[in-house]
């Protein structure tokens, strides 16, 4: 954005449904503890609407909940810093969002690859919600004005959108409310693929639990699936360059790059030449020792969900100090009677 008059501001969502993979993490979650500090805001949410655009067990979805929140203090959010709760308990995102259905373009839409991918060839039976599920994000985002948002690589398309919604909102006011959002897409794993097949993303609806490593798994799974994460012959080359047509190999020294907070040039300065055979146990020891202290956590604060579910509220009620008057002031541009009341 070019000079900006909105003060920067960090939001970010992650959905309630199953478990937190290595992906979320290292794309998403590290990414949310790396920019809370003194110079942002930082907002980060469970999108417990977005999730249901599937369908969600009830009992599961406020489990998913809670233990999210859980993952979220165990990876270093402060709550007291950040803010931090459900997207339900705070009404104006769902509000935002239909200002925003009447926005955006069924054109725009049906482009989205994330909603070709879920619907499939099944899209007259994909519910309503999961194709408006974009407005419903850039309402997350410009509900709270906010100017950077940290995500994986997946999620660039529905940032674009979130900007065409607020340039097009802005035009068709002729007011200049929202503000046009930088995606913050970077470190060695934007993209964490699939420990079974380096062509595809870890993701929680792969029907292979081999082929991700989850927030909750006990450092006896986690050696396990990297022992057995499929790889290839050759040594491990000294250069970037070399990792070119080895998305597997790639993939492993991209993890181990970003838990370790290195650049891949470095952790290929220090392995280059090591077969896998020496590499995969080196790899496993640093995920089992980041890992594991995160999963104790979670399952330590999982065993006082009131404590939870008073963070959320008081994240939530937080949250709602800025959204209250942004949505105020955006039924105003509308025209909506009655706006400038309460
Ligand atoms: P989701 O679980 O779909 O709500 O995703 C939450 C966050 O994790 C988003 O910012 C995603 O971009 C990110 N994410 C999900 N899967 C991966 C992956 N395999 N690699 C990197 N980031 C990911
Ligand atoms: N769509 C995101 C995902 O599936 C989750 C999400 C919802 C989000 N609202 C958001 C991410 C707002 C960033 C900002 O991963």
């Amino acid at each position: 954005m070019t000079e900006s008059k909105f003060t920067p501001r960090v939001f970010s969502g992650i959905q309630p449904s199953g478990n937190l993979h290595l992906g979320n993490y290292l794309g998403a979650l590290k990414r949310f503890v790396d920019m809370q500090g003194p110079d942002m805001e930082t907002v980060y949410c469970m999108v417990d609407l977005h999730a249901i655009t599937v369908w969600q067990d009830p009992k599961e979805l406020m489990h998913s909940t809670r233990e999210l929140c859980a993952g979220f203090i165990a990876a270093g959010i402060n709550p007291e810093q950040s803010i931090l709760f459900n997207q339900s308990q705070v009404p104006e995102h769902a509000q935002l969002a239909w200002i925003f259905n009447c926005v955006a373009r069924m054109g725009w839409m049906q482009r989205m690859t994330q909603w070709k991918d879920k619907a499939g060839k099944n899209q007259q039976n994909a519910s309503l919600g999961l194709f408006a599920y974009p407005s419903l994000m850039a309402a997350d985002i410009l509900v709270y004005h906010a100017t950077h948002v940290p995500v994986g690589e997946d999620q660039k398309q529905h940032l674009e959108l979130t900007r065409d919604i607020a340039i097009k909102f802005n035009n068709d006011f002729g007011v200049d409310f929202f503000p046009i959002t930088e995606p913050v897409i970077e470190g060695a794993a934007t993209r964490v693929m699939s420990l079974r097949d380096g062509s595809k993303k870890m993701s929680k609806s792969d029907a292979s639990d081999m082929s991700r490593i989850n927030m909750t798994d006990d450092a006896e799974t986690i050696a396990k699936k990297i022992r057995k994460a499929k790889t290839d012959p050759d040594a491990l080359p000294s250069e970037v360059e070399g990792l070119e047509e080895r998305l597997e190999a790639r993939n492993l020294v991209n993890i181990y790059s970003a838990l370790s907070d290195q650049t891949p040039e470095q952790v290929l300065a220090e392995v280059g030449g090591k077969q896998f055979g020496e590499f995969k146990p080196m790899l496993a020891d640093l995920a089992v020792a980041k890992l594991s202290p995160i999963s104790s956590e979670m399952a330590r604060l999982m065993n006082d969900q009131a404590e939870i579910d008073r963070i959320l509220a008081r994240g939530a009620e937080r949250a709602r100090q800025i959204t209250v008057p942004i949505l105020r002031q955006t039924y105003e541009i509308v025209g909506m009677v009655g706006a400038g009341q309460n």
